[in-house]
C-alpha cells in the first residue's frame, strides 16, 4: 500500500517527529510505501511531481530536528483565486493522487491546511489529519504539536527578562505569537512569572495596567514583566498589524502591539520600558521531549487509522486520552481561550493582571 504525507502551513517544532513516526510505523511495521509531498499540496500540483519515497533511513536522525524535511508553505491554496485556475490545480492534485496510486494522504497542518484537506476530500482524496500549530488554536484537539515548545521558549524568555528588568527597574514587555488566540501568551506568562498578560480574547484598559505597576511599586517592586500576545488590543480598538515585505498571499502579519504598549506605559508611568519581540524564535529549533512524544503518538495513530480505513478524521488529544475527530465537525474551526478557561482564571487568581 502507498500513502502520501505532507506538512502544510507555518512550520513548528515536532513536524519531523511526526514524519519519523509515520514512516517507522507505515514502512517499518506494515511494509507500506510513504510518499513525501513537498511543500504542502504544492508537490502534487508541480509537474514533474515533487514527491519522493521516504525510507526508514531518511528518518533515522530527524526526531529532534526543528522544521520539516518535506518543506511547507502557507501559500498555494488550490481553492483560492480564479475559479478556472483553481479547477486546474485541483485536477493536477487528483491526477497526481491517482497516478501515484495513493490509498490516502496524511496531512499535518493547522486550520488553513486542514480546511484545504477537507475540501480535497470532496474531490475523492482520502485524508487523515494530524493537528499542528504553535498557536494551539484548533477546535479538534486540546493540544497541537509545537505548542509546548513555543511555550517553553517564550517562558524562558520571560524569566530571562526578569533579572534584567529587576536590575534596571524597568518594565519589560515580551510580544509573543499566537494570532487571535492567547494560549502561548497565557502559558508562557504564567510559567515565566509575568505580572501582566495581555490576550486577544480580553481587550485591555491601560488604567488597569498602570494600577498593577503602581501596586507593585508600593510593594517595593520597581520593575514589571508584561507578556503581550501579538493579537492583543486595547478596549474598543482592533489588533495591530505590520506589513511584511515578501508575503504576497498574506501581506499583513499581526504584530507591533508590544511597542505600542511600551510607549503608552512609559507615558503614563515614566518608568523606562523595553520591548522584545520573540518572533519566529518560538517556532524554530528542537522540539521539547513533550512535543516529540505527542508527535510520535499522533503520527503512529494516523497510520493506524489508515490501516482501519477510517478516513476524513484528525487524530486528537482530548482530555487525558487520544481519539479522532471528523473533519466535518472540526475542520477550520478555531479555538480561542474561553473566558472561563481554568488556566486563565488561575492566572488572575494568582495576581497576574489581564488588563480588565
Ligand atoms: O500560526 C503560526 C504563526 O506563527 C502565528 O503565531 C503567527 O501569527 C504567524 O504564524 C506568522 O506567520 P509567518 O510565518 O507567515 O510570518
Amino acid at each position: 500500500m502507498k500513502i502520501g504525507l505532507c506538512t502544510g502551513g507555518g512550520d513548528c517544532p515536532g513536524l519531523n517527529a511526526v514524519i519519523r513516526a509515520v514512516v517507522k510505523h507505515a514502512v517499518g511495521t506494515y511494509g507500506w510505501e510513504v510518499h513525501g509531498i513537498k511543500d504542502s499540496f504544492n508537490g502534487l500540483m508541480s509537474r514533474p511531481l515533487q514527491v519522493r519515497k521516504i525510507e526508514l533511513d531518511d528518518v533515522s536522525d530527524i526526531l529532534t530536528k526543528g522544521g520539516t524535511i518535506l518543506g511547507t508553505t502557507n501559500a498555494g491554496n488550490p481553492f483560492s483565486g480564479d475559479p478556472k485556475e483553481s479547477q486546474r490545480k485541483i485536477n493536477l492534485i487528483t491526477e497526481a493522487y491517482k497516478q501515484l496510486g495513493l490509498e490516502a494522504i496524511i496531512v499535518v497542518g493547522g486550520d488553513g491546511t486542514q480546511t484545504i484537506a477537507h475540501q480535497l476530500m470532496q474531490h475523492g482524496i482520502k485524508i487523515v489529519g494530524v493537528p499542528k500549530t504553535i498557536d494551539n488554536d484548533l477546535a479538534s484537539t486540546d493540544e497541537t504539536i509545537g505548542f509546548n515548545t513555543a511555550v517553553e521558549v517564550a517562558a524562558d524568555a520571560v524569566s530571562r527578562l526578569q533579572s534584567t528588568a529587576e536590575s534596571h527597574d524597568r518594565i519589560m514587555i515580551l510580544e509573543v505569537m499566537g494570532r487571535d488566540a492567547g494560549h502561548i501568551a497565557l502559558h508562557a506568562g504564567m510559567a515565566g512569572g509575568a505580572n501582566i498578560i495581555l490576550l486577544p480574547e480580553i481587550p485591555f484598559d491601560y488604567k488597569k495596567l498602570v494600577e498593577k505597576v503602581e501596586q507593585r511599586k508600593k510593594m517595593g517592586r520597581y520593575y514589571s514583566l508584561v507578556v503581550v500576545a501579538e493579537g492583543a488590543h486595547e478596549v474598543g480598538k482592533g489588533a495591530e498589524y505590520v506589513t511584511t515585505t515578501t508575503s504576497a498571499h498574506q501581506p499583513k502579519n499581526l504584530g507591533g502591539i508590544g511597542s505600542m504598549v511600551a510607549r503608552e506605559l512609559f507615558e503614563r508611568t515614566k518608568i523606562e520600558t523595553r520591548v522584545t519581540v520573540l518572533g519566529h524564535i518560538q517556532r524554530g529549533g528542537t522540539p521539547t521531549p513533550y512535543d516529540r512524544v505527542l508527535a510520535t503518538v499522533f503520527g503512529t495513530r494516523a497510520v493506524e487509522l489508515i490501516k482501519q480505513k477510517k478516513f476524513g478524521v484528525f487524530v486528537a488529544r482530548v482530555g487525558s486520552g487520544f481519539t479522532e475527530v471528523s473533519y466535518e465537525k472540526a475542520a477550520g474551526k478555531y479555538r480561542p481561550l474561553e473566558l472561563d478557561n481554568p488556566y486563565l482564571l488561575s492566572a488572575e487568581a494568582s495576581g497576574i493582571a489581564l488588563g480588565r
